[in-house]
């Protein structure tokens, strides 16, 4: 039998978390417009001029926001998407930004919903999928705490999916008032996955940004890895992991701003996230043209990101992750239902940062699946 391949960072929307996005007028929100065949996932501020544009012309391009494919909602299409890959476990998460917009009024009763939801998946697949509950963060203590013990007793929760936000939609992760929450984690024996989705403010990345002359490229690939980082410098700052020594956090991205540094990979994503954006000959001559500078124009000096974090932390410490649905395959002819470039280029960079010995080929199992079934405690059922 081959090695177990497990998905540590794997997304989706439940059909509550859809229906909430629909009824909404502020961000994050799902919009229809009529030059678009589905519908579109609108989450950053960074792409509220577009959308304001969008608004004032429903035939504007580019749409703000991706389209919002069954990849994003559906659990056949998750489950097809793991057998295209050779997936098989995965752990499933709410994507961002989870509920932190939510008032604290509301926040309670839906991640209750949400949480059962992604646990009535998981009982209908066991041994194949795992999930990380979202919290109520804009709640009172006593309510995220609440939340926490319903997350525990669910049988295939096995963490939680966190952003950088904190209490009260902005505290951050070194606020003293979060620690108690870190307890529970702690004390119930579930990991908090660190996920950024607010980025750097948008006028770091300029007004040509702004105009979304870039798409995604600006906010993913730059601002997502430093937002992570930041966080979690802090948390080491303010004596978080001395205060609560049982807590284990799971960083998205291979670790944030260290992977970016050695990591073309995670440009290129963007590139393709850049190119993906819309349709129209221009765009797609722009996609082209950014990625065919990448290649032409920059060189790297061999080690891929996944080397790089081996040397830094060693292969027990790094997993495998796809972050789908985010990452499609783009340009014309893209088949949603073939393999994903995004994939297979951390499958191929796994391999090569491990070789063919056979000390290297158990780190690539480790790395592939072995780590996440120890630290998640995966069992086939
Ligand atoms: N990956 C995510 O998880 N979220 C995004 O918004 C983009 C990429
Ligand atoms: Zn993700």
């Amino acid at each position: 039998m081959p090695p177990p391949i497990v998905d540590v960072h794997t997304h989706m929307y439940p059909q509550e978390y859809i229906d909430l996005l629909t009824s909404r007028t502020t961000l994050p929100l799902i919009r229809t417009f009529p030059s678009s065949p589905l519908p579109r996932l609108i989450l950053l501020e960074s792409e509220l001029p577009l959308l304001a544009a969008a608004t004032a012309n429903p035939h504007h391009t580019p749409l703000p926001g991706r389209p919002l494919s069954p990849h994003f909602t559906s659990l056949p299409a998750k489950l097809a998407f793991m057998a295209r890959h050779s997936i098989t476990t995965s752990l499933l998460s709410l994507a961002n930004p989870w509920l932190d917009f939510l008032p604290a009024s509301t926040a309670p009763s839906i991640a209750h919903t949400i949480n059962t939801s992604f646990s009535a998946s998981c009982a209908a697949h066991p041994g194949k999928l795992y999930f990380l509950a979202a919290l109520p963060l804009t709640a009172p203590l006593p309510d995220i705490l609440t939340s926490i013990t319903h997350a525990a007793s669910l049988p295939h929760c096995r963490g939680v999916i966190l952003g950088t936000s904190g209490l009260a939609g902005g505290a951050g992760l070194d606020d003293p008032a979060i620690l108690p929450v870190f307890q529970a984690l702690a004390a119930a024996g579930l990991i908090a996955f660190l996920h950024p989705h607010y980025g750097l403010p948008d006028s770091v990345f300029g007004p040509r940004a702004a105009a979304g002359e870039y798409g995604h490229v600006m906010p993913l690939a730059l601002g997502f890895p430093v937002e992570t980082t930041v966080a979690v410098t802090r948390m080491f700052m303010a004596g978080v992991f001395d205060a609560v020594p049982g807590l284990r956090v799971l960083l998205a991205h291979g670790g944030a701003r260290r992977r970016f540094w050695r990591d073309g990979w995670r440009v290129v994503g963007g590139m393709m996230a850049f190119w993906w954006r819309g349709g129209g000959e221009g765009e797609g001559r722009l996609g082209r043209c950014c990625g065919g500078r990448f290649t032409w124009m920059l060189w790297f000096d061999g080690s891929t990101a996944v080397k790089a974090a081996v040397d830094l932390v060693g292969a027990d410490r790094i997993m495998f992750g796809t972050d789908h649905p985010f990452f499609p395959p783009v340009g014309e002819g893209a088949d949603t239902d073939g393999v994903w470039e995004s994939v297979a280029g951390n499958v191929r960079g796994v391999k090569e940062a491990f070789g063919e010995t056979e000390e290297g080929e158990e780190g690539a199992r480790a790395v592939m699946g072995g780590n996440a079934i120890k630290v998640f405690r995966l069992v086939g059922e």
